[in-house]
């Protein structure tokens, strides 16, 4: 079905204010964004308006029970100035269970999908055209019910909004293996979306981060044994010609690029395994010597190579000179993204209305 999106544009762009060759992430805002409202178990007030503040009452459920998820996706550009997307339809299927998980509504694909590429066409201009920056976009969903009492919302606001950007990380990361506190556990939230696991991530990766580190490295939440993810990214390590990543148990955020670089190691040949993976066995094989390589995944992140895994007393130094396997998926899903790779899997998308 077709959606009618009320249209208000700014007076002026600020588009000629950014400086697009010094982009840090998250802080510039491009001039519109899409809002829509769930009242009376329907999406209704579908608009495209101008980026600015929204009044909120105190009582905003959001605000105390926390009933608000997110997406992250990126547009590019190929050569020819076509605004790309990559695999939105899964960003849409991942938001709904997200949804579901925290009793919100879904947003029907289509909607979803409209608004995206009617938005994303509409700020075009502001997709930076560097290798590695992207036009991020931020759909994300929060109650809005004015109501003191723990239940769930019955009105909801879901947003679009998108900011040029550049790298997540502009340095190989350094991880820090958090055996106090955890993230997850199975049967929780760890799976979706939601702000509250990030919230939690913050006193750890403060601390990490007086240390000298970038992140932490989560473990479960049982055993703190079997590593999870790195709150912004899903984990792969090299061990010997084995590229491994812990399965997703439901604790595990379902990374869209982890799924992508699975699939594409996979059709490039190498082994490559899901399976439960323990915070002492990539331990030991880093003081082997069979540790070769580890990185992240994500949609901020891309591909980010770490130089550093902290876990008690023992501190594995990866060699940066030996990365080839996170090069190559670097290298990779930034060609498939602007195009200068072939996408034989079909994944990109042209932004249109
Ligand atoms: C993303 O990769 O899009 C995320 O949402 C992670 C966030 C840390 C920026």
């Amino acid at each position: 079905m077709s959606y009618k999106f009320n249209v208000t544009r700014v007076q002026e762009s600020s588009i000629s204010k950014v400086d697009f060759n010094n982009l840090p992430f998250g802080k510039t805002f491009s001039d519109h964004m899409f809002v829509a409202d769930y009242i009376n178990g329907a999406w209704t007030n579908l608009e495209i308006r101008p980026v600015a503040p929204i009044p909120t009452h105190p009582g905003n459920m959001a605000w105390h029970y926390g009933q608000a998820i997110f997406e992250g996706m990126k547009a590019t550009r190929d050569a020819e100035g076509h605004a790309l997307l990559f695999r939105p339809e899964l960003h849409a299927v991942r938001l709904n269970n997200s949804a579901k998980r925290m009793s919100m509504p879904e947003v029907p694909e289509d909607l979803f999908l409209q608004a995206i590429h009617t938005l994303v066409d509409m700020e075009k201009a502001w997709i930076p055209p560097q290798t590695g920056s992207a036009l991020y976009i931020r759909p994300f969903m929060y109650a809005t019910d004015e109501t003191i009492g723990v239940k769930a919302s019955d009105t909801y606001k879901f947003i679009i909004f998108v900011m040029p950007v550049g790298p997540y990380y502009t340095n190989p990361v350094k991880l820090l293996a958090q055996d106090k506190y955890v993230r997850a556990v199975v049967g929780g939230v760890g799976e979706a979306k939601t702000a509250g696991n990030y919230a939690a991530s913050l006193l750890p990766s403060t601390m990490a981060r007086k240390e000298g580190f970038d992140q932490v490295m989560w473990l479960d939440g049982v055993h703190k044994k079997y590593i999870q993810e790195v709150g912004t990214m899903n984990i792969f390590f090299v061990v010997k010609d084995e590229i491994i990543t812990p399965n997703l148990d439901g604790a595990i955020l379902d990374g869209i690029t982890r799924k992508s670089m699975l699939e594409l190691f996979k059709d490039q040949g190498y082994k490559v395994t899901e399976r439960p993976i323990t915070i002492d066995e990539i331990i030991e094989a880093g003081q082997s010597g069979d540790l070769v390589e580890i990185f992240g995944t994500g949609t901020a992140a891309v591909i980010a190579p770490v130089s550093h895994l902290k876990y008690k007393d023992t501190t594995i130094e990866l060699d940066m000179a030996k990365r080839q396997i996170s090069k190559w998926a670097y290298d990779t899903i930034n060609g498939i993204r602007n195009r200068t790779v072939t996408d034989k899997f079909g994944w990109i998308v042209e932004a249109k209305p």
